[in-house]
Order: structure tokens, then sequence, then C-alpha cells
């Protein structure tokens, strides 16, 4: 059998270098929206962060993205450099939006290697690979033994209203694009679509596109003439097929996001379940960032949101209504229904719920429990230590095996400043606990039910009362402190 010759790879040094560029400064009318199309969210990340991502997939020099801005350009950017980082691209403002062909230009300073091969994708198609942006690359740069002047990656549509059209020749070969506004009613007929996903070459990208009128039904300066013009010129335009059409199409309105948001939910479930072994009760109910890991044998409930970059360990149990967002939580633990836990980290075999509510950065070590109608803020939950009901703990530190009677409050806000509560080893807590911080508790002692507690409580001792005094010692020890205490 033949050998066929080792394939280069995209980034291979024989070629051009390669440049992103993405379109992203459109408002995006179809959306209906205030915000930029871009902006708007699909897994719990904005749509150019999507792209973002895919481009620095590609990309393996490190070689900065250019992005073309224009509406809500500030936040689109800080949407950018929280996907890439700082110089991970090259902003380009597009102050007035004239077109895809204009938004291009604008970059014509920016793209300071002439000899580059770039790559113009749109900040509204999230759901592309890597994988086919690499053999879009692959093509461009082998076609015909000595690479094409722009390839544009096609794909067929059933319905192909609202697209750019691929017209062919006789010979079956890229004549040009029409848009769907300038299409005849046989140019309409065409399923042939242009994704709006191309490269190019840097050289003669540019004294093409110069050549781009805004002569159209939109009267805007359209890039998809641009092939056209390298056709009718004696360039090479070939074009790559892709068979998946929804990997490569945009998102033009909210009927579309919430598609591809049923797409990438229903992938993120199927891979949980069949590559992490996870039980979704009801999958067609249950919510999983793309982001999100989830160990083995872990049981999800309905209704259930699990968000951002959360971790949950093995054989955990997430009852209904449960969200948790960029939180860690360990080995058996479980979560009962209706509890909110925000950037928390839950050791192993500890227990929440029903209805609590974690939050910055709450701790729980391992095997503690926070029940009914307690919330935790900026506090850590020594081992096997409990809070089971209705309680407020906040900038409290707890050791172990402590208990938290009911109603108990950490009074940590005086009206200007937040104070911390510690509360060490061993302690209990009675219902109904007012802790005025900032506020000590030590180990092994008790405070009566209704006590307000203004002073620092010694280890080994009972305190009762509004405000709270000592009333008895359990260690002789401490006789001579409780005392003084009880002389003041
Ligand atoms: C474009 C193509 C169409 C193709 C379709 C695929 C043109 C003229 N048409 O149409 O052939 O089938 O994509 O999805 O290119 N943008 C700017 N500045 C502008 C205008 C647009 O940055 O002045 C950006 C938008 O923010 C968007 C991208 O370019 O990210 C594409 O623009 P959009 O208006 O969505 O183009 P389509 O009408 O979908
Ligand atoms: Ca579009």
């Amino acid at each position: 059998m033949e050998q066929q010759p080792p394939q280069p790879s995209p980034s291979d040094a024989a070629y051009a270098p390669l440049d992103v560029l993405i379109l992203a400064a459109g408002l995006g009318t179809r959306m209906r929206s205030h915000t930029a199309k871009v902006l708007h969210k699909l897994g719990g990340r904005p749509l150019i962060a999507h792209v973002c991502r895919t481009a620095a997939a590609l990309m393996k020099e490190a070689r900065p993205i250019h992005i073309i801005v224009g509406h809500q350009a500030d936040e689109v950017r800080k949407a950018v450099v929280e996907e890439l980082g700082e110089g991970g691209a090259v902003f380009i403002t597009q102050i007035e939006q004239r077109g895809t062909g204009d938004a291009v230009m604008a970059a014509r300073e920016e793209l300071t290697d002439a000899n580059s091969t770039l790559l113009v994708l749109s900040g509204d198609v999230p759901l592309m690979r890597p994988e086919t942006l690499g053999a879009l690359v692959q093509q461009h740069r082998t076609h015909r033994g000595r690479g094409a002047a722009c390839t544009l990656l096609a794909v067929r549509l059933d319905d192909p209203t609202g697209y750019g059209r691929i017209v062919r020749d006789a010979e079956n070969r890229f004549e040009r694009i029409v848009e769907q506004k300038d299409a005849s009613a046989e140019e309409r007929a065409i399923n042939e679509i242009n994704a709006g996903i191309y490269c190019f070459e840097t050289q003669s990208l540019f004294p093409a596109l110069s050549q781009v009128k805004p002569a159209n039904a939109q009267g805007e300066y359209y890039l998809t003439d641009v092939p056209g013009i390298l056709r009718t010129g004696g360039g090479d335009v070939s074009v790559y097929p892709h068979p998946d059409a929804r990997e490569v199409s945009g998102i033009n309105t909210r009927v579309e996001l919430a598609e591809f948001e049923r797409i990438l939910r229903v992938r993120t479930l199927r891979r949980l379940m069949l590559d992490s072994g996870v039980t979704f009760v009801d999958p067609t109910n249950s919510y999983v960032s793309p982001e999100a890991q989830i160990g083995r044998d872990t049981v999800i409930h309905p209704g259930a949101h699990i968000e951002g970059r959360t971790l949950i360990g093995e054989g955990c149990e997430i009852k209904a209504g449960v969200r948790i967002t960029d939180s860690r939580v360990g080995n058996g633990v479980t979560v009962k229904d209706y509890s909110l836990i925000v950037d928390c980290e839950i050791a192993d075999n500890c227990s929440i719920g029903p209805f609590a509510h974690l939050r910055m950065n709450a701790r729980m070590d391992e095997g503690a429990t926070v029940g009914n109608f307690v919330e935790m803020k900026k506090s850590r939950l020594g081992r096997k230590s409990k809070a089971m009901h209705l309680t407020y703990l906040g900038d409290a530190t707890i050791g172990e095996r402590t208990n938290i009677g009911a109603g108990t409050i950490t009074c940590n806000y005086d009206g200007a400043n937040k104070h911390a509560t510690f509360i060490e080893d061993d302690v209990k807590i009675g219902s109904d606990t007012m802790l005025v911080a900032p506020v000590r508790v030590g180990a092994r002692s008790v405070t009566g039910a209704g006590s307000v507690v203004t002073k620092d409580v010694p280890p080994d001792s009972l305190v009762a009362g509004v405000p709270a005094k000592v009333k008895k010692t359990f260690n002789e020890e401490h006789e001579s402190e409780v005392m003084s205490q009880k002389s003041e």
C-alpha cells in the first residue's frame, strides 16, 4: 500500500505563522438586548470567551489574538482578558459598525506580520472545536500544493435562510458569496452557506478588502465580497466543507442561544454519566456547568444547579433544588434540598441543609454538619462540629466537636466594621446565644440558653445571662480567672 507522506501540523514552521482575528464589535440586533451579543452567556461563560478559548487552543505559538471590539468594548475586553489573561489579546476598536469587511479593515495596522495566514472568526460562534479550525488551516496551506489565497468553511443547511450563499461556477468552482438580502430567488435556493470562518493570506487580503464597496441591500462593507474579488483577480479560493453545521453556526437570536444551551448541557451530562460515573435522577432537569467536575457514584437529584468551576467528589448526594457555584466539595458529602453554596470548601463526609446558605469562603472541615436555615459566611466549622438549626455564623472560626445550639448568632457587625468570633474545641453554645464580636469562647466551655456573650469566655466555664457572666467552672485551674471575672 502506498504510504501517505506525514501531514504537517497547522503551526508547522514550514508554513506562514498564524494570526487570529475575532470579530466582536456588533450589537446583535436580533438578540433584542441592551447587552452586546458576544457577552450573552452560554454554559455560564460569555460567547466571546468560548471563541477565545478555542482560538487559543489552536495557536500553539504564543501570539496574541486580535479582537475587534465596538459595542460595550470595555465589557468585551474584560471578558476576553478573563479568558486569555493580560497580553493574550490585542484589541482594535471599530467605532462605527459598518460591516464585517470594515471590521477586518480596522485591524490592518495592527496585523504587522504581512506574511501571516489570518484566520477570521466571529465572536458569536461558540461551539466550534479547535480540531475543525486546524483542519481548515491545513487545507488552506496545502491547497494544490502551494496554498490558497482564501479558504472558507462551508456547510449545507436544510434551511439556509439568513446566511451568505456560496455561488459556484459551471465547473463547480467557487465564484462568490451572496448575502441573503442581496440574493436572487435562484441564489436563495442554494443550501451551501458561508459559516463566517475563513483563512486569508494577510498580504492579499487587504488590497482585496480595499476594493469592497457598500453597494448592497444593507449598505455595509461585506467581508464576504473578498473571496469573490480574490477569485476575479486570479487568486485561488478553496472551500472547506464541514459536515457538522451546528458546531460552526452562530447565535443570532435568544431562541438559538437557548438551543445551544440545551446542546451544551446534554453534552456535559452525557460526559459525566458515561465517563465519570455520575447518576442524574432526571437529566432533563439537571444543570451542570461544562467546567464542573463530579466524582464517581455521586447522585444528582432534580433541579440541582452545579455552576462554574465547582468540584464535587465521589459518593456525594446532591438533593433537589441545590445550587453549588465555584466550590470544592469532598467525598461522601450530602447536600440536602434547596441549599445554596457559593465559593466554599466542604471537606469529606459533611452534611449540609436543607435550606442552608454557605457563601464567601465558608469552610467545613471533615464530618461537620450544617442544618436547616443556617447561614455561614467567611467562617470555618471544624471537624465534627455541628450547627443544626436557625443560625448565622459570620467571620467565625469554630474548632472541633463543638455544638452550636439552635438560634445562635454571631453578631459580627457593629454598624461600621465586621468583627471576628472564635469558638474553640468541644464547646457547647446554648440555644439562642448571641456572640457579640470580637469575642472568643474557650475550649470545653458552655453558654446557657439566651446568653448574650460580650466578653471572652475562658476555657472550661459555664456562662449565662445578659450580658453573660461566668456561673461555674469545670476545672480547678481556671478558678482564679473565674473569680476575678465574677468580682468585676
Ligand atoms: C455573516 C456573513 C454571512 C454568513 C454569516 C455566518 C457577512 C456580510 N455575512 O452574516 O455570509 O453566512 O455571518 O454566521 O459577513 N461585526 C463587527 N463589525 C461589524 C459587523 C459585524 O465586528 O461592523 C461582527 C459581529 O459582532 C459578529 C460578526 O461580525 O460577531 C458577524 O456579524 P453578523 O452581523 O452576525 O453577520 P451575519 O449577518 O450573521
Ligand atoms: Ca452572525
